[in-house]
């Protein structure tokens, strides 16, 4: 397994609405498992394939507690079939904007439809932290970063620092 780099905001990568994944190959599901070597080494919750540089609609999450046994999903193709009307606030990051967190609004419940690593569809009913972070992983493969929920002022404050950030990285 690989540890890749992570791609960091502003990018234009990671402004792309990715490609649908029309079969799960060798290539596929060796990206997905140094994708999630990749996150826990970061460590961070959830990555999308954007943020390692490859424009497919593949994204790989682990939201259990520190305390609880890993729980990896490793999803080809997600999309949001349903969601709540009630939103949840939650304080976000992303390993593409380390170091900045803000709330983010976002629907509490989720509805997932995707294609495991074996090619099967899988339909899912999410909520929580977890329905969360796969609405902000499902963001990512559209272009959208958490910032982009943000007022235009927080947002480009973020970025301006993360410009200086890439000039020392
Ligand atoms: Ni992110």
């Amino acid at each position: 397994m690989t540890i890749l780099p992570i791609v960091w905001a502003p990018d234009p990568v990671l402004k792309i609405k990715c490609l649908h994944v029309n079969s799960v190959g060798e290539a596929e599901k060796q990206l997905m498992k140094d994708m999630l070597e990749t996150m826990y080494n970061a460590p961070g919750v959830g990555l999308a394939a954007p943020q390692v540089g490859i424009t497919k609609r593949i994204i790989v999450v682990d939201c259990a507690r520190t305390d609880e046994p890993p729980a990896p999903y490793k999803m080809i193709n997600p999309e949001l079939i349903d969601t709540s009307k009630e939103e949840i606030i939650n304080e976000e990051g992303c390993l593409s904007l380390p170091g900045h967190y803000a709330d983010v609004s976002r629907p509490s419940t989720a509805r997932v439809r995707y294609l495991d690593e074996n090619g099967n569809q899988q339909i899912m009913d999410t909520e929580g932290l977890l329905a969360v972070c796969i609405q902000h992983e499902i963001d990512h493969i559209n272009g959208i970063l958490f910032v982009d929920h943000l007022s235009s002022l927080k947002r480009n404050m973020i970025l301006k620092k993360m410009v200086k950030a890439k000039k020392e990285r």
